[in-house]
């Protein structure tokens, strides 16, 4: 694509320039497409003066540590640091039943983790990394400062936007959003010629706060988490192996805080209910719920029951947004 090979080459170009010869530049990975491309785009213009940081809150699905991490390392060659602070995450988690608190603290959480990467960084490097990458596009900025007009051109609105959780305010970095005048599509295009690969850029949109809005009630409780990951993974990989996956915007798993009467062998169960949610949408503010095909149903439903110990009952989420939101939170 020729359009995209000259946005590529311009970028890299504005980057050299704006960062020098000199100054490291750091970067927080979500394990999504946006800040993964925008960090490949910058380490094509300043190499190993990036520095990216990988924070494993717990809230994480099934080995998705080991597969961005692979990704990310194989794949795109960036430098990355993996934190590992599933235990920092679910302690402060622990009891928190609320949704909004859980935004809250998983935020809070992420920044200091953040702000330790930051610090030791400087440590090491003698001085202060001076910019922060961020994966900001361009509905982030209109959504934040409408363009009079709708000039494409216009570039000066700036949101202090965080992909994954917000960022330190008394940091003093300056942004590089090599992605503020892309839409997702071009996002995709450009992460296309940079070789991520296919499956990766494909890969459905997943919030920030992860599996702590996925587990309705305390995250913590019982093993929640791992009976959502692996009834969450059964559900995605049947929608691979139909070859559905990418007809469909989102689908996940929900872990309810319930229990239900279930009759397993001939013993009576009293187990968890997990809920089944995918939908098709165009950009995640209105979404159709998706109608499966009975058999598909049926041999998901089977397969997470007699291979999840504490499941006895399945339930498919038939609402379409709105009047639902996406996540149940
Ligand atoms: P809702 O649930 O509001 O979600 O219909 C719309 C889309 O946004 C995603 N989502 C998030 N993405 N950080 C994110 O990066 C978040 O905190 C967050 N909350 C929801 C959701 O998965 C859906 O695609």
């Amino acid at each position: 694509d020729w359009k995209m090979q000259d946005v590529l080459e311009e970028e890299i170009k504005v980057i050299k320039d704006m960062v020098g010869s000199e100054d490291h530049v750091i970067c927080a990975l979500s394990g999504g497409v946006d800040s993964a491309v925008a960090a490949t785009l910058v380490h094509k213009a300043i190499g190993d003066r990036l520095h990216c940081v990988f924070v494993d809150n717990g809230l994480l699905r099934y080995k998705e540590r080991e597969r961005v991490m692979e990704t990310f390392q194989r794949d795109l060659h960036l430098p990355v640091t993996c934190v590992d602070a599933t235990e920092q995450f679910l302690s402060k988690l622990k009891g928190v039943i609320d949704p909004e608190a859980k935004r809250k603290i998983i935020g809070r959480e992420f920044i200091c983790i953040f702000d330790d990467f930051a610090q030791d960084l400087e440590h090491k490097l003698g001085k202060k990394p001076f910019f922060l990458v961020q994966g900001t596009l361009y509905p982030d900025v209109i959504e934040s400062c409408p363009p009079p007009g709708s000039g494409r051109t216009h570039s000066h609105t700036i949101k202090s936007h965080h992909n994954v959780g917000g960022l330190p305010k008394d940091m003093k970095l300056k942004l590089i959003e090599p992605l503020k005048l892309l839409f997702k599509d071009e996002v995709r295009e450009l992460g296309k010629i940079m070789n991520v690969p296919e499956a990766f850029l494909k890969r459905h949109p997943f919030p920030g706060p992860g599996l702590a809005v996925r587990v309705l009630g305390d995250v913590t409780e019982g093993n929640a988490l791992d009976i959502l990951r692996q009834v969450d993974e059964i559900f995605i990989q049947s929608i691979r192996d139909a070859g559905l996956y990418d007809s469909i915007w989102q689908a996940f798993a929900v872990f309810l805080p319930i229990r239900s009467v279930g009759v397993q062998g001939d013993q009576r169960t009293h187990s968890h209910v997990v809920a089944l949610r995918a939908v098709t949408s165009q950009d995640g503010m209105t979404a159709d719920w998706y109608n499966f095909e009975h058999k598909f149903l049926d041999d998901v439903a089977r397969k997470i029951c007699n291979s999840i110990r504490g499941v006895n009952r399945v339930v498919q989420d038939i609402t379409s947004k709105p009047p639902s939101t996406i996540e149940w939170e």
